[in-house]
């Protein structure tokens, strides 16, 4: 049976086909779409998610706006890598409906305690309407089996030296997430940086579905300019493709805290994989990537669905 699961998320050119990953395989079955202010504004992180579900078909999957800044943060986009829209490169001219009329944290209460089965809740922009609900109604956990987080690293970071954007943009909302009584799964920047959409990759893509080579695209430019990467990283998509086969990201047990008081360092995710502190583990940590089988996940679920007209 397919597995039910909601994705968080800050749409963004990763996120957007992240959400085609889940949307097009049908080992998944995507109960709702909840967004958060990050790499852009929430009014435009939700209007990218709500366009790439209606362009994937998936008209009744519902989408709701949650938190337009972080706890504690001011927010700060991400627009030199996502663009002014969040989605920039292809033209997405899709009529989109109104999202639901509530609030994330209401629609994620409501479809975690209505499943028929645990939910895995997959993170994929900075944690602040997960901390919400963990804090507004903590008795999700006991129908939630696991939340699956792309954030942190192992190792550096990109947003700062070494903190993650997703972590950096709200590292309170983090320090809620990673102290919660549920299994979590870090999937950082150490392993995600492995899944590189080459120029092999993006023809692949061309040919399925123009529309997300046009995304990759620009991504690609993004990251060249800023980041000096040959390709870009697809963030992710790795974190659905963990829930879809965890042999793709091996993992191991560890402890993670976030720095919430670093001049330098506040929002870097400090996993200590030798367990040197005498910390208990809170957290699977992604170690590596299968990155072939990835690819073929990515690639197989956007042919199953191809957004736009193929070639
Ligand atoms: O650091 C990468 C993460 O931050 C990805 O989720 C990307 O979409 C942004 O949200
Ligand atoms: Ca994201």
């Amino acid at each position: 049976m397919a597995e039910p699961v909601i994705i968080d998320c800050d749409p963004g050119h990763d996120d957007a086909l992240a959400l085609l990953l889940a949307v097009g395989d049908p080992r998944l079955r995507l109960l709702g779409v909840t967004t958060v202010a990050g790499n852009q504004t929430l009014d435009k992180t939700t209007r990218n998610a709500q366009k790439i579900l209606a362009l994937a078909g998936a008209h009744d999957v519902p989408v709701a706006a949650g938190a337009d800044r972080p706890l504690v943060n001011e927010l700060t986009v991400a627009a030199d890598i996502h663009g002014e829209s969040g989605l920039d490169g292809p033209d997405l001219d899709v009529p989109v409906p109104v999202p639901v009329g509530v609030h994330a944290v209401e629609l994620l209460r409501k479809l975690i305690t209505e499943a028929e089965s645990p939910v895995t809740l997959i993170a994929l922009g900075p944690l602040t309407n997960v901390a919400l609900l963990l804090r507004t109604f903590p008795e999700v956990t006991a129908n939630l089996r696991r939340i699956v987080f792309m954030g942190g690293s192992t190792t550096r970071g990109n947003s700062t030296p070494y903190g993650e954007f997703n972590m950096v943009t709200d590292p309170e909302a983090a320090d809620i997430v990673l102290r919660a009584p549920i299994p979590l799964t870090m999937i950082g920047l150490n392993v995600t940086h492995l899944a590189l959409a080459t120029d092999e990759i993006i023809a692949e893509l061309r040919a399925i579905s123009p529309i997300c080579a046009e995304l990759m695209t620009f991504f690609a430019d993004a990251y060249r300019r800023n980041f000096g990467f040959p390709h870009p990283p697809l963030h992710d998509p790795v974190a659905v493709a963990y829930v879809l086969d965890q042999t793709i990201v091996p993992t191991v047990r560890a402890p993670i805290s976030v720095e919430l008081t670093g001049v330098y360092t506040r929002g870097a995710t400090v996993v200590d994989l030798h367990h040197r502190t005498g910390r208990p583990d809170n957290a699977d940590v992604a170690v590596d990537l299968d990155v072939n089988a990835f690819w073929t996940v990515l690639l197989n679920a956007i042919r199953q669905n191809p957004i736009g007209n193929p070639a």
